[in-house]
């Protein structure tokens, strides 16, 4: 293999990255990158790391989610706030039913860039550059809204270092003080059968706190009652971005992409030739892998040697999205060869790239039934196999919006058109994310039985 630097991606052949017509400005744009400090430290790269290797083991729980694509025009606090509050109500229902930590990290600060199927989109009759992340060029169906402008890569990094700023805040603050459980209910979510089986949980641990309070362990004396741990990750896609963010760490001298905690592969760019994997390669962060259906065990396995060549427990999460009713199929032969490899690895459930569809109304909706069909079939393979279904990933939002249909409010095609706001893939509302942790801790519970 040839030597690794932070720009040895660009020698190449590189998929799904956008044509900057205006090259000096695209100079100029990672010149400015090249200088910001960075998001995240490697230390903390390095801790999640370790912390995904005990989910490797089967002694923790991943719950990975957030926005399919981040956005300019939806950025707010508020936005910010209800998607973390809906992930630690998850969390909490994951490590109460499973018994075990979770390791909660967001698709978020930094979740922009999007791969296409096709480069180009077309509206009666009118065909332009397909929409690719607010990172990229603008959602807006107009030929200058569709230019890639390297710019917004400046643009990206601020939004994003604005979120870290305030999720680091509410992990550390005090927000996510266990006390606090009864707060995070939302309100739109509190005459829904789903708070109401919230409610009840949360008055358990808070019995159990105020045990645990009076044998004199309180969120003084035991930090992990008062503050989380919240990690990042998105999609290492728009290399010149996650270049232009790459430092060496000063305490060991090794690569970190300081753009986000976590890094994954997608569907589309996984050869093992391609710029994101020589990219990914050279860096330390934890890494995530998505496996489609069309992934063949060989190739996995060359994959593996490429970006774990020293099997290190917590390097790579493998993040199935096979699809409802293909996961027996698709999923067994991988788990198969990884084990009989010897490769550590952790094995995460993506139930919803490969449940889209076009609704009858024309909308891109996933329905509630099938992401759970594939979450179940996910646990039912792994228990058969004998290996750790280790976590789940989800496209979701803490809004209450109508992009998915199903689940206990029975949203129905009809329903989309009302709140539809996703820049992207449809995202599970606040109460059908907290409906599906229930369910996934029941999987969990079930599969310790
Ligand atoms: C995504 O996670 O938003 C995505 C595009 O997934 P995949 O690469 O699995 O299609
Ligand atoms: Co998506």
């Amino acid at each position: 293999m040839t030597q690794w630097t932070p720009d040895s991606w660009r020698r190449k052949p590189a998929l799904q990255l956008p044509n900057y017509p205006d090259q000096v400005a695209l100079q100029q744009a990672e010149a400015k990158l090249a200088k910001m400090p960075p998001l995240v430290f490697a230390g903390e790269a390095a801790t999640l790391k370790k912390r995904l290797a005990s989910v490797s083991e089967g002694k923790a729980f991943l719950l990975q989610g957030g926005d399919c694509a981040e956005s300019f025009a939806e950025f707010s606090a508020i936005k910010i706030r209800d998607t973390f509050r809906v992930m630690l109500q998850m969390a909490v229902v994951l490590t109460f039913g499973g018994g075990m930590p979770v390791v909660k990290v967001g698709r978020v600060a930094g979740q922009f860039a999007k791969p296409r199927s096709s480069d180009t989109e077309t509206k009666e009759g009118v065909s332009l550059p397909s929409y690719r992340g607010d990172i990229i060029n603008d959602l807006d169906f107009t030929e200058s809204a569709r230019v890639p402008d390297p710019n917004r890569m400046l643009d990206a990094y601020h939004q994003a270092a604005a979120t870290l700023n305030l999720l680091r805040a509410f992990a550390q603050g005090g927000y996510a003080d266990l006390h606090k459980i009864h707060k995070w209910n939302l309100n739109f979510v509190k005459d829904s059968p789903m708070s109401q089986r919230f409610e009840d949980m949360a008055h358990r641990i808070e019995e159990a706190l105020k045990f645990m309070e009076a044998c004199g362990i309180t969120s003084e004396t035991v930090p992990a009652i008062r503050e989380t741990e919240f990690y990042t990750s998105h999609e290492a896609l728009l290399m010149p971005y996650e270049e232009g963010l790459t430092r060496t760490d000063s305490l060991t001298g090794e690569w970190y992409d300081t753009s986000g905690h976590l890094l994954w592969i997608g569907a589309r760019t996984h050869q093992a030739e391609n710029a994101q994997i020589e990219f990914v390669r050279g860096i330390k962060n934890p890494l995530g892998l998505k496996c489609s259906p069309a992934l063949h065990p060989d190739e996995l396995i060359r994959l593996i040697d490429v970006l774990n060549p020293d099997n290190e427990p917590g390097r790579l999460t493998l993040i199935s999205r096979m699809g409802a009713g293909n996961v027996s199929e698709k999923l067994t032969p991988l788990i198969r060869r990884v084990k009989e490899e010897g490769r550590h690895v952790v094995w995460s459930c993506d139930p919803m790239h490969g449940n889209t569809e076009t609704s009858s109304s024309g909308y891109k909706t996933r329905q509630f039934d099938n992401i759970l069909s594939e979450v179940r079939e996910f646990f039912t393979v792994h228990k058969s196999e004998g290996t750790w279904p280790g976590g789940v990933h989800f496209e979701m939002t803490g809004q209450d919006v109508t992009e998915c249909t199903g689940g206990a409010d029975k949203l129905s095609d009809g329903d989309l058109a009302s709140r539809y706001h996703t820049a992207c893939d449809p995202r599970l509302n606040a109460n059908q994310s907290l409906e599906l942790a229930f369910l996934v801790a029941d999987e969990l519970r079930a599969f310790h039985e």
